[in-house]
């Protein structure tokens, strides 16, 4: 593959991959998700699901993807060699394209709040902001558009192959969203009653546990960490002979979770201190934030002014690094598959994300229209995708791995021939792919659909 190389710098690839991994998923989807599964316990849950499902296959993933050097379809048909578990890969590669679809409505979100707190639109009680919201996402016309222009950012940033320069940014502005998430955690817990929210956050209600919330725990760690999309599996045909994977995957789960949890420690101190439900849903943290940065700065109002700003450009920022990773998996595979272009096979993915992303943005706050299963459009593509389709591509990865793959190849990967990582851990990683990783996603499954 000539131009295989042109994806980003290989030194970056790791960071990119953290990119990827850090995004939406951990600010403003965990929060929504805990606030709607009660908590502490479920935080517990989903640090479970990310530490024993999690890592492994996020590994597991990287194999594949390292082993074969190419496409996700072609990476799975090739390292089991038979065309049929090429199916994983395309599985990814549809999961990808249906979570771009709904993940640009909110990173267009982003985007208008990123506008509107730079007019200082966004001024007023816990009411006018919870109204603002509402007035804007379920508008017929802005947010459709506004979601539509982020794919067009990100399939312009893969074709002209900026990816590098993203990487580079990445690096800076990364920790800076960082540090900016730790000014927010400070102001939002020094809110009044803050404290409700620290202990909504910290201590765990096990009786608000019910069969769902693993599922549910299950399919944001799998989000948040970008696994079972084949996203890993792609970035990784990119990483070099010497990328320590048990250690790169370790390294992005747990910077990933840590944000996550800071993103949690900034939302519901402050949601609990102005009267914001915790199971708000989607909408959370748009109608949080703005309170934090009005009420917390309240004793220099241009600080948070200014905070406002660069807290919803690095937001953007993290979005596009997550949406550049999904986009690039459909392009990757359309322009080596069908032999096109990578413009042109960057064009078809963001005709279908587009279509995607207006159905959706039309389908929120309007119950009766564009509605499957009981549930809007944009939310029936988060769950099935998150809950059943993520969750699907790791189990049948695991197996692939664990069972049906040359133990010689997954042993000379996972140490990088014999130069890395001791026979413990190799055993350990078989015995999680092999038993831990199928056995826990199909039990979470079956206690989903009340069988146990
Ligand atoms: N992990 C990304 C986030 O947390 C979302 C994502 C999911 C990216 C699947 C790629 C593939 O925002």
């Amino acid at each position: 593959m000539s131009d295989r190389g042109n994806f980003g710098s290989r030194l970056g690839i790791v960071l990119a991959t953290a990119g990827s991994a850090v995004g939406l998923g951990n600010v403003w989807r965990f929060p929504y998700m805990t606030g709607q599964n009660g908590g502490a316990a479920f935080i517990i849950i989903y640090l479970a699901c990310i530490l024993l499902l999690g890592i492994p296959g996020m590994v597991s993933e990287f194999i594949v993807g390292r082993h074969s050097q190419t496409n996700a379809a072609r990476a799975y048909a090739s390292f089991s060699r038979g065309k049929a578990w090429g199916f994983i890969g395309i599985l990814g590669i549809l999961t990808s394209i249906i979570i771009l679809g709904f993940y640009a409505v909110v990173a267009g979100w982003c985007l208008y709040y990123l506008g509107a707190s730079a007019f200082g639109q966004l001024k007023g009680d816990a009411t006018f902001v919870q109204h603002y919201f509402q007035t804007f996402s379920s508008d017929p016309v802005k947010p459709a558009v506004l979601g539509v222009v982020f794919i067009l950012i990100t399939h312009f940033i893969i074709v002209r192959g900026v990816q590098n320069g993203i990487e580079r940014a990445s690096k800076l502005l990364m920790p800076i969203l960082f540090v900016l998430l730790l000014v927010l955690v400070i102001a939002s817990c020094s809110l009044p009653s803050a404290s409700r929210g620290i202990e909504f956050l910290l201590k765990p209600d096990f009786t608000k546990v019910s069969p769902n919330v693993f599922l549910e725990a299950l399919g944001q760690a799998f989000f948040s960490l970008s696994l079972g999309t084949a996203c890993l599996c792609t970035y990784a045909s990119y990483f070099t002979k010497q990328t320590k994977l048990l250690y790169s995957a370790t390294q992005i789960a747990l910077i990933d979770f840590l944000i996550a949890l800071m993103s949690g420690l900034m939302i519901f101190p402050a949601a609990f201190s102005v009267g914001v439900q915790p199971d708000s849903g989607p909408s959370l943290i748009f109608i949080t934030l703005p309170n934090v940065f009005q009420q917390a700065f309240s004793f220099m109002p241009t600080l948070g002014y200014l905070i406002s700003i660069m807290f919803y450009a690095l937001l953007v920022f993290a979005a596009l690094t997550s949406t550049i990773s999904m986009h690039e998996i459909g392009t990757a595979f359309c322009h080596e598959e069908l032999h096109i272009t990578r413009s042109k096979a960057a064009w078809i993915l963001t005709v279908a994300c587009s279509v995607i992303t207006i159905f959706c943005s039309l389908s929120v706050g309007k119950p009766d229209i564009l509605q499957l299963w009981g549930k809007s459009l944009m939310g029936f593509c988060d769950f099935i995708t998150a809950q059943v389709m993520l969750p699907t591509g790791a189990l049948l990865t695991s197996i692939l791995v664990g069972w049906f793959a040359s133990k010689a190849i997954v042993r000379d990967e996972f140490t990088n021939r014999g130069t890395s990582n001791s026979k413990l851990f190799f055993n350990l990683y078989l015995f999680c792919v092999r038993f831990i990783v199928p056995v826990g996603i199909l039990l979470i499954f079956l206690h989903e659909f009340e069988v146990i």
